[in-house]
């Protein structure tokens, strides 16, 4: 007890130190890393900055492993991916220990919607809109990675996703600049704590740095080109946020910017994250995409990337084996000024130094720990809040739901219906995995009193029909259906670019077919991404979108399916009613041609062939119960520059049941000097509400809300008038008012 009380005082009171103290203390890390990189030769600085994949490493003797591990003895290695577990993590770490200088390896991981207990992918939790819950969600993931020796996560991904098209949004929280700021800052807290050091805790990446989610045509590791405008404004903010958050690394991303692959990109990692942001932590590559800047035609050959991505200020390989094999004779050759590759090794060393691994390598890969940590039911508990409040229900039509328990006929069919491995999606990265609860599982679990029939009626993808005779016949004789389809959890994510974002495979005759036995169909949406399902949106009499909702999705759909949860989600993303509406966001630059009276389109900005509108806009999301909005209150109607006004309006559950709305502001800046958006999220508030409950609901309105990046980049808010908007979808405003700006 003696030796554990000074920690225990030094740590509380670390967090309540004022900015200078904290700047002490960063010195003394500072102190620290100079003297030791006084000590270190240039291959050995250069080892630092090379992270080796530890999938040989670790696997079955090989020639490759052997030299692998011959690498990391020399202290040739800085960090590891893909190496994971107590047991590894400290056998690798003790490699490294042989080293001359001792120092130890960082060992990174895609720990992306958890580690054994899956959570929904993270497009799925953004739509819960849950800070808490979701930052819960990153802390459960870090508790579980970190007892597996892990020091770090390559997430979150803050990319901002508008194009569906691209298998990543799936990663992401979807397309709005604002909600993605707010899940991006709530994600690292989750993953890192309050500050680096906890062995309950990882450091975070804020990847892919920059504008990756902007892929022309949704093809992933395409070239994107974009105004600076446009990329200050929209794509920079969420990673300004994690910046702002503490987030210990970023990474860069696969695709060019406007010319320049970003993983050479001066602008961004030199010019804007550490000099306009200052950014203390360091910047991985992502997988190879140093080399990459060959096949790119930006780079002459593997030593010339290197040579362009360390001085750009990529400061760690990932993969890639060029720093390693070239940086060296850069430096000696005058083409890589040794003060770049020092700043690049002390971002890291710093890192290493945060989290204790000077103290004890070891401190985090105890497989006692692992054993006990993995096994917490809490996690499972945590994962089912979260899937619950990310599901959305999109259609309820005569409230078929929620279904009664008991007394009824349910006939559950379709390919998603009864498959563990869909309901994680993509990024399952633990070998110990936890065991999936099925739709099917959750229905027959939580409705003992209603007669469940099941038919898959095709395997995942629906390739064939034929099983789709059984299927319907299953479905005659219910009382009604409930439908799981989707795409397969290998659909979306990395290298997952559709064309065609439908139902794969025959899932729309299956739902036709079933569809014309007259019972009510109850369609559950499995998918990474918003899809497209006309036929089902119109003639389904409910839908649920689950995404892929993890380990604990089963349960969390019957939840909602028999009203033990109402359901509270909001899309995070518009779902478009065609792929020519691609990219899209209920955010769109105002028009001089703006559609005014969808009868009236010639000449107008429109479509001749389909409405301009989303067949679900961005923050849609319905109830079992309906929500009141009334009684605005703006408390001044003119504001001076800096102050700011407070907007306030009655929220009351009308409804018989008790529910959570999520309300929402936007706001429109009339006449500026770039044109703007027809309207921005700027602020959302989640209320729950018992049945005739009413409550104020508070915004505030500050210098920030009204601001944007002006032809210059520079952030301010313009003189004028600003539409304040609210409402309980961006195509659902209930109330509005007018602020003028002097
Ligand atoms: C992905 C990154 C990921 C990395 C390591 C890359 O292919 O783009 O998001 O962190 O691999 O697995």
């Amino acid at each position: 007890m003696m030796t554990l009380k000074p920690m225990v005082v030094s740590v509380a009171l670390l967090c309540a130190l004022p900015a200078l103290a904290r700047d002490q203390i960063d010195k003394s890390v500072d102190v620290k890393v100079d003297a030791l990189l006084a000590k270190m030769t240039l291959q050995e600085k250069i080892g630092q900055l090379h992270q080796l994949s530890g999938r040989e490493a670790t696997g079955p003797e090989s020639a490759k492993r052997a030299s692998q591990l011959a690498e990391i003895e020399t202290g040739n290695v800085g960090s590891m991916l893909n190496v994971k577990g107590a047991q590894d993590t400290r056998a690798m770490q003790a490699l490294a220990l042989k080293s001359r200088l001792k120092i130890p390896l960082l060992f990174g991981l895609d720990v992306i919607h958890g580690y054994k207990t899956v959570f929904p992918v993270p497009l799925g939790e953004a739509a819960s809109w849950d800070l808490e819950a979701i930052e819960r969600s990153a802390q459960v993931a870090a508790r579980e990675a970190s007892a597996a020796g892990l020091h770090w996560t390559f997430a979150p991904m803050v990319d901002i996703g508008r194009d569906p098209r691209w298998g990543r949004v799936m990663e992401g929280a979807g397309e709005d600049t604002y909600l993605g700021a707010q899940i991006a800052r709530a994600r690292v807290k989750g993953f890192q704590g309050a500050r680096l050091g906890s062995t309950d805790r990882i450091m975070a990446t804020a990847k892919h740095f920059a504008a990756y989610g902007a892929a022309i045509a949704g093809r992933d590791y395409n070239a994107v080109d974009m105004s600076l405008q446009q990329l200050y404004e929209v794509y920079l903010p969420p990673f300004k946020a994690a910046a702002d958050a503490g987030v210990a690394t970023f990474m860069n991303s696969f695709n060019s910017l406007n010319g320049v692959p970003a993983t050479g990109s001066a602008l961004l990692q030199r010019d804007i994250l550490k000099g306009a942001w200052k950014y203390p932590g360091f910047v991985v590559s992502d997988w190879a995409s140093i080399k990459e800047m060959v096949p790119h035609g930006y780079a002459a050959d593997e030593a010339d990337a290197a040579v362009k991505a360390l001085n750009a200020g990529s400061d760690m390989d990932m993969e890639g084996e060029v720093y390693i094999a070239h940086l060296a004779q850069a430096v000696k050759a005058g083409k890589v000024p040794q003060k770049n590759v020092d700043d690049a090794v002390r971002r890291i060393l710093r890192k290493k130094f945060e989290m204790g691994l000077f103290d004890d390598p070891y401190r985090f890969s105890d497989p006692k720990r692992e054993q006990v940590v993995l096994a917490d039911p809490q996690h499972r508990a945590a994962a089912r809040d979260v899937a619950r409040k990310s599901l959305v229900l999109l259609k309820n039509e005569r409230n078929v739901l929620p279904l009664a328990k008991s007394g009824r006929r349910i006939a559950v069919i379709g390919p998603l219906a009864d498959s563990k491995r869909d309901l994680e999606g993509g990024w399952v990265v633990s070998d110990v995995r936890g065991d999936v609860v099925t739709l099917l599982q959750g229905i027959r679990g939580q409705a003992p009193g209603a007669q469940v029939s099941y038919a898959a009626a095709c395997a995942p993808g629906c390739a064939n029909a034929d099983g789709f005779a059984a299927a319907v016949d299953a479905a005659a004789k219910a009382d009604v259906i409930v439908l799981a389809v989707g795409e397969t959890w290998d659909m979306s994510g990395e290298a997952k670019s559709r064309t065609d974002i439908g139902l794969p495979g025959r899932q729309t005759e299956l739902f036709q077919r079933l569809k014309a036995t007259g019972k009510p169909v109850v369609a559950v949406l499995f998918a990474g991404r918003p899809m497209i399902f006309n036929e089902i949106a119109d003639q389904a009499d409910a839908i649920l979108y689950a995404w892929f909702p993890g380990s604990e999705g089963g349960n969390a759909v019957a939840d909602v399916l028999f009203g033990d949860y109402n359901p509270s989600g909001k899309l995070p993303a518009t779902f478009p009613r065609n792929l020519g509406q691609i990219p899209i966001t209920y955010a769109q630059t105002m028009t001089g041609r703006p559609v005014v009276d969808e009868k009236n389109i010639v000449y107008r900005s429109a479509y001749i062939d389909s409405p301009n509108t989303p067949r679900y806009a961005f923050g849609h999301g319905k109830s079992y119960t309906e929500f009141g909005y009334s009684g605005l209150r703006l408390d001044k109607a003119t504001l001076r520059q800096g102050e700011s006004a407070t907007l306030s309006f009655e929220l009351e559950n009308k409804g018989k049941v008790a529910g959570t709305e999520i309300a929402q502001l936007y706001v429109r800046d009339m006449v500026a000097s770039i044109v703007r958006p027809v309207k921005e999220l700027k602020g959302f508030a989640k209320v729950q509400l018992q049945p005739g409950e009413r409550r104020r609901v508070t915004f505030t309105i500050d210098p920030d809300t009204l601001s944007f990046f002006n032809g210059q980049l520079k952030w301010g808010a313009e003189p004028g008038a600003f539409k304040l908007m609210v409402g309980s979808a961006s195509d659902d405003i209930r109330l509005d008012t007018t602020l003028q700006l002097q």
